[in-house]
């Protein structure tokens, strides 16, 4: 007979059930549940309540009791939208040109940048690339993060690009937390591409997008639309080809220059990330729109640029998610709860915007309907930290890790 778990008390239970998908939020819209506990069975969340009555209903011989004897808030295990972590390479050189006053697009025109990481992933071999994705996702799961997005986009060709992939769909098999894949081989042309950015484009869709799907590797695609990247032009070309062929789309738009938002918009996509150059209209435009907006405050952070502009998008009734964009160029902390605490005192977001980004939020950027929330039926992810406000975890502006990681109802 499968036994049921029960684990608690919790001093406070935050499920981020009832919450509106999008607009600004208050924290008295959170439900916490004092002396909380949540009872799972096979990864799944069966009941969740008070600790004391799931005891009487549930403490019986076939029930296991997770016990926990300190103070605890627990939260649904967090969610990273965004990242790029299956690289090889350092940038630290990047970083220091940085420091010395050079621009992204000047470092990338001098032989650093996204090129330069395609150099050194390509070279790698997978197991290597296996063996550092692995030690990324372990730091996550510690960290309470128990769903990361993870793009491919390192390689830009045909047979580096499935490499990629296929290591992303090894590494999620192998461990606990889940990974969503991403194709971003629409990063930057390669240099070693002959043919012009269009011609770049198609050789994805008619030689790439084909086999990503015969072999089941992802259902999402991202393109990266930018001054040195893409065009909205191109752009729009290759996602409407992209979605007949059944793709998911996600846009790296107005990281830079605007423009982004209007194709994702236009398109459909489930998400448009970075928006730090984005202007009113845009935000307009997104607030009418079913389109998700993933802020990167560790890409500000790495570039020492602005933040986007989270206040204003929330007030406009956006949708709103944080991602940590952890990658070896413009984002290499790869801190997600730091960087929502970060962006929040900057943008002036309430403790319950701010989880909500990492949390319920961030799962619907993913389209993902099984988590993000602590409820019946959903996935038994959690992070539990040694406090009893549930306000201490963006206080410690991430210098508060939790004590205890379920991932399915397992403790890591
Ligand atoms: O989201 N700007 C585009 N892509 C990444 C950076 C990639 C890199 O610099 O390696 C980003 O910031
Ligand atoms: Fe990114």
């Amino acid at each position: 007979m499968i036994k049921n778990r029960l684990i608690g008390p919790f001093t406070q239970l935050l499920t981020m059930d009832n919450i509106p998908l999008g607009g600004s939020l208050n924290d008295n819209q959170l439900e916490i549940i004092p002396n909380g506990g949540v009872v799972v069975c096979e990864g799944k969340i069966v009941k969740i309540g008070n600790f004391d009555l799931l005891g009487d209903q549930f403490g019986d011989r076939n029930t296991i009791i997770d016990y926990i004897d300190t103070e605890m808030v627990v939260i649904p295990g967090m969610i990273d939208p965004h990242t790029h972590i299956c690289w090889a390479g350092s940038r630290a050189n990047d970083y220091a040109l940085r420091l010395a006053g050079k621009s992204y697009l000047e470092i990338a025109l001098g032989g650093g940048g996204i090129g330069d990481t395609v150099e050194k992933t390509r070279a790698a071999e997978p197991a290597d690339l296996e063996a550092s994705l692995t030690e990324r996702a372990k730091t996550y799961l510690r960290n309470g993060v128990t769903t990361i997005e993870v793009k491919s986009g390192y390689c830009l060709n045909t047979e580096g690009e499935l490499k990629l992939l296929e290591v992303i769909g090894r590494v999620n098999k192998k461990l606990a937390v889940d990974l969503i894949p991403t194709c971003l081989a629409a990063h930057i042309k390669p240099s070693d591409f002959k043919g012009t950015q269009p011609e770049y484009l198609d050789n994805i869709i008619n030689e790439l997008l084909p086999e990503v799907k015969r072999r089941n590797l992802s259902n999402r695609i991202d393109i990266y639309i930018d001054k040195g990247a893409f065009t909205t032009e191109e752009a729009i070309l290759y996602l409407n080809r992209a979605k007949a062929l059944g793709f998911d789309l996600v846009v790296h738009g107005d990281q830079f220059t605007e423009g982004g938002v209007a194709v994702a918009c236009e398109l459909g996509a489930r998400s448009v990330d970075h928006l730090e150059m984005m202007n009113d209209q845009e935000i307009q435009l997104l607030a009418d729109s079913d389109v998700i907006s993933i802020v990167l405050p560790g890409s500000s952070l790495g570039l020492g640029g602005r933040f986007a502009p989270a206040r204003k998008l929330l007030d406009a009734g956006c949708s709103l998610a944080i991602g940590s964009d952890w990658n070896p160029g413009s984002a290499p902390m790869g801190d997600l709860l730091l960087q929502t605490a970060i962006i929040g005192i900057y943008e002036k977001m309430t403790m319950a915007e701010s989880l909500a980004g990492i949390t319920f939020r961030a799962a619907k950027a993913l389209n993902l309907n099984d988590r993000g929330v602590l409820k019946m039926g959903l996935i038994a992810d959690m992070a539990g930290f040694s406090v009893a406000d549930y306000r201490e975890i963006i206080y410690h502006q991430g210098s508060l890790n939790p004590s205890v990681v379920w991932k399915r109802g397992e403790r890591q």
